[in-house]
């Protein structure tokens, strides 16, 4: 079995780099690829690229070049549900790709030729992820936490939605977020990778979980709370999921 770690950021993936054993370096498709073993797993870790084309890309080569036999994704997620707040953790129960729009050939999110508009995530993985997830929310609640006054984090278990756009004005997240409740998808966060992952692993049978912290509320501040989080917190809290999920699994 080779886990293959995809993160969004390359500061959430510095720390798991510098701790791999056996660390070797390959360049492929324009990306670079990291094997070894973490925790006595074999391990592939990987920069997903930013957008839905570059995460199918890259989650394609973890599968055909690597021998990825599952596929976890760590990253930052605009919070679009209710109490989703920043520095919550979400983990994806499933996908919809809020961008996805075929009509009227086919209904609005259905993705053609799958009949379906949500892909689910592995129900194993995505159960060992959420462990790991209260853990670390749990042993967080410390020194570098920048929300540390405020109620207790939270972590969530729901759908995600993925879009090639940054989500960052009020209007169009609330937008969103209402027009796919209306037809039955309840989404707590979006970002722009997740959807496209799923629906790669889901071509080539591999297992995906996803877990996501939630770093801005897509709204006209996202910018500048997506900034500072990704320099203060992101990178620890990926190190930390991913260390204690490879330990779980
Ligand atoms: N990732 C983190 N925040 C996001 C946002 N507001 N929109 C899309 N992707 C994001």
């Amino acid at each position: 079995m080779t886990t293959a770690i995809l993160s969004a950021l390359p500061e959430e993936q510095s720390g798991l780099v510098a701790t791999l054993q056996r660390p070797q370096r390959r360049v492929h498709a324009g990306r670079v690829f990291w094997t070894g073993s973490l925790h006595g797993k074999d391990v592939v870790l990987a920069l997903s690229g930013i957008g839905k084309v570059a995460a199918a890309t890259t989650a394609t080569a973890l599968i055909e070049r690597f021998g990825a036999t599952r596929i976890v994704f760590t990253g930052v997620a605009g919070g679009v549900g209710d109490g989703v707040r920043v520095g919550d953790v979400v983990v994806a129960q499933d996908y919809v790709q809020h961008d996805m729009d075929a009509s009227p050939l086919f209904p609005r999110w259905e993705l053609p030729g799958y009949a379906r508009a949500r892909l689910a995530c592995d129900v194993a993985l995505s159960a060992l992820l959420l462990e790991a997830a209260r853990a670390c929310v749990v042993s967080a609640q410390g020194p570098f936490d920048p929300t540390v006054g405020r109620a207790a984090r939270q972590v969530h278990h729901g759908l995600m939605a993925s879009g090639d756009r940054f989500v960052s004005a009020a209007h169009e997240s609330a937008r969103l977020r209402t027009a796919l409740r209306e037809a039955g998808h309840n989404v707590l966060a979006v970002e722009m990778e997740g959807a496209a992952v799923a629906q790669v692993c889901l071509d080539y049978g591999v297992p995906f979980a996803a877990v996501r912290t939630i770093s801005d509320r897509a709204d006209d501040a996202a910018h500048g709370d997506f900034a500072l989080f990704v320099q203060t917190v992101a990178s620890r809290y990926a190190d930390h999921m991913v260390q204690t999920f490879l330990q779980k699994l």
